[in-house]
């Protein structure tokens, strides 16, 4: 038989006969859409999801579109010091993109060598979710990117008019917010840019996600396999670090801190509810591998600690949670839990880093 296409442009297509005049108005129509398309109405940028992640879950405010020109400035925002009052800290300074976004200490140090209380958690996977912090005080990523450059303790600027006056003295950094924003610099758009940068902060393609969604049963080992059912059934882990980003997003009491003279009291905070005295945001155990230390005040320094500390039953005070109870789990098994943890390392952020040059 003979594999015989007519083509479109063969004369026989009497359909595809175009005269002068079909041209030249398809041409003005050509013109005049391109004239209607705004310069600043730049296109929509789409997320590239590694294995495992929830394209439906993502949460990505109407009113903050992604868009290669926003996510480029803040970048720049993110990891630029002169966005701290002397020009000392960036969120890099505590955010490191090799430690997958943590900085490897039990509290972070900012400005003039100040501590905080608080280990700083990654800012991994974060465009699926919406409370920030370890206490949920920032209800959207677009608020907590601002949160750190008025801390005292952090980026230290006295107040967000100092802050945006700096950046405003900055000639590329007008030019750019004016060209993706539109407005003149603003608290708004300056949490909207690092936050739109944020999301782009992605941890998926992991050996679970290769053994779980990819059904390749050779991407994790025998233990890791007889540690992720331990993680779902007989250790309780799954009913809180639950779903595709292994978090619930919810708070609970594990005893972190207690017996220490001061206790941090983390939600109750932000609620001033009895009920959230000491709890804390579970957080996602993706890359846990490369995240040390541990747990909101950095207390326990080994993924081997933090099973000793469930299998315990965490620590023992008036507002523990129910849901945390000792486990009784043999040596192999808290070793099977740890080495499925190892499993969770993946891929979508060793891309990132620095810039080489800033806006003048
Ligand atoms: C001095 C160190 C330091 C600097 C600088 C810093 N952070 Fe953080 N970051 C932390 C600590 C510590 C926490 C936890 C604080 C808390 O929960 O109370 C945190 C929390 C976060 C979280 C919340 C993650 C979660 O799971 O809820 C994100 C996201 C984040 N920071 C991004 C940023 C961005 C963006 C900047 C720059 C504007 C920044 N950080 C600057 C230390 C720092
Ligand atoms: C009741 C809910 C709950 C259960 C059950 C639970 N976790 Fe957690 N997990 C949390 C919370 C909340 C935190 C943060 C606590 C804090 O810092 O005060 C946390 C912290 C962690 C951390 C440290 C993460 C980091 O970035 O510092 C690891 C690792 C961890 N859990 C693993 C496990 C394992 C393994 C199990 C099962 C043996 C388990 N969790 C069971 C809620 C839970």
């Amino acid at each position: 038989m003979k594999n015989h296409k007519p083509s479109l442009f063969t004369p026989e297509n009497k359909m595809l006969h175009i005269s002068k005049w079909d041209a030249i108005i398809f041409l003005l129509f050509l013109v005049i859409l391109f004239l209607n398309t705004p310069i600043t109405s730049a296109k929509e940028m789409q997320l590239n999801l590694p294995l495992g992640l929830d394209a439906s879950s993502l949460k990505i405010p109407a009113d903050n579109p992604m868009t290669e020109e926003k996510v480029a400035l803040g970048r720049f925002l993110f990891f630029d010091k002169r966005l701290s009052r002397d020009n000392s800290i960036s969120c890099a300074t505590c955010h490191i993109p090799v430690l997958a976004f943590t900085d490897g200490q039990p509290v972070s140090t900012g400005i003039k060598r100040q501590q905080g209380g608080r280990s700083a958690p990654t800012a991994l996977n974060r465009a699926f979710t919406t409370t920030q912090f370890w206490d949920g005080r920032a209800p959207t990523l677009e608020a907590q990117s601002v949160g750190p450059l008025t801390n005292p303790i952090e980026h230290g600027f006295l107040d967000n008019n100092e802050m945006v006056a700096k950046l405003n003295s900055i000639e590329g950094y007008k030019k750019q917010f004016k060209a993706v924003f539109d407005t003149p610099i603003s608290l708004e758009s300056v949490g909207k840019a690092i936050a739109a940068y944020q999301r782009t902060f992605l941890s998926g393609n992991s050996a679970f996600d290769r053994f779980e969604t990819g059904k390749d049963q050779k991407a994790i080992s025998d233990s890791a396999k007889r540690g992720l059912k331990l993680f779902r059934g007989k250790a309780r882990c799954g009913i809180c670090h639950s779903g595709f980003n292994f978090a619930d997003e919810n708070f609970h009491n594990l005893g972190v801190g207690w017996g220490h003279e001061a206790v941090d009291v983390g939600r109750y905070n932000v609620t001033q509810k009895q009920k959230d005295i000491g709890g804390f945001k579970t957080p996602t155990l993706r890359e846990i591998e490369h995240t040390a230390p541990y747990m909101h005040d950095g207390s326990l320094n080994t993924l081997e600690e933090v099973v000793a500390f469930y299998n315990n039953g965490g620590v023992k005070n008036p507002f523990l949670s129910p849901l945390v109870l000792p486990l009784n789990l043999s040596e192999v098994e808290q070793k099977d839990l740890v080495a499925f943890m190892k499993t969770l390392s993946g891929k979508g952020w060793q891309q990132i880093k620095a810039p080489d040059t800033f806006p003048q």
